[in-house]
């Protein structure tokens, strides 16, 4: 059956990115690219992507540095409420409002794969919010940033399956209890 995985790597202190969007922290780190809960073994499992528009635009401009045509196979769709360009050849596709109502399509598009939440952290938040999020996998670099664009901006319980240690990194899988904090107390 599809999950729907949020996987990312995040500062010690929760951060996805830091205040003006750098990634600078994340690409200095040392990775064992064979290593546990390493990107080739997961993105294998992938069958579509969702992420929110800065996580996309950041991933544009990334492209352009690199001068790749577009990294991802899988069809993907992108949060935003505004028009947006398309890299020639990708398969992006435009959607807006409640996750829930993309819900049918991702796991259609999906099929025997998984959904990856790409980002950013309140995306997968309106994924937890709507019962949707099934995992949350962490790589966690030994950076403390004090301020930045935030890992998973809820109050959620979740269930630690799995840690491992990839370079410098802490991995760690979750699953979701389901249940927010709020509704316990
Ligand atoms: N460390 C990592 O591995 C990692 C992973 C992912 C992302 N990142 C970085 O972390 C940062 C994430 O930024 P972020 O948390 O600010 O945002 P984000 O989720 O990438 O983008 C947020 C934007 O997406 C649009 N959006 C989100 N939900 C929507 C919905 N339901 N309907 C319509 N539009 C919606 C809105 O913009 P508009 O409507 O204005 O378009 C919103 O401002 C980026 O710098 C990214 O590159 C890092």
């Amino acid at each position: 059956m599809t999950r729907t995985v949020y996987y990312t790597a995040t500062t010690l202190d929760g951060f996805l990115a830091d205040p003006d969007d750098s990634l600078a922290w994340l690409m200095r780190q040392d990775l064992d690219e064979e290593g546990p809960q390493n990107y080739g073994a997961f993105i294998a499992g992938i069958g579509a992507l969702v992420m929110g528009s800065t996580t996309y635009e950041w991933v544009l401009d990334h492209l352009g540095a690199t001068g790749e045509a577009w990294s991802y196979a899988q069809p993907t769709w992108v949060m935003t409420t505004r028009e947006l360009a398309v890299p020639e050849g990708a398969d992006v596709r435009f959607a807006r409002g409640d996750v829930r109502d993309l819900q049918a399509e991702l796991a259609a598009a999906a099929g025997d794969l998984d959904v990856w939440v790409v980002g950013g952290g309140d995306l997968a938040g309106q994924y937890a919010d709507a019962g949707l999020l099934d995992e949350v996998i962490v790589s966690i670099a030994p950076v403390v940033l004090g301020a930045g664009r935030p890992l998973l901006p809820r109050r959620l319980d979740l269930r630690l399956e799995e840690t491992s240690r990839n370079g410098a990194f802490v991995t760690a899988r979750y699953s979701i209890d389901g249940v927010l904090l709020e509704d316990r107390t």
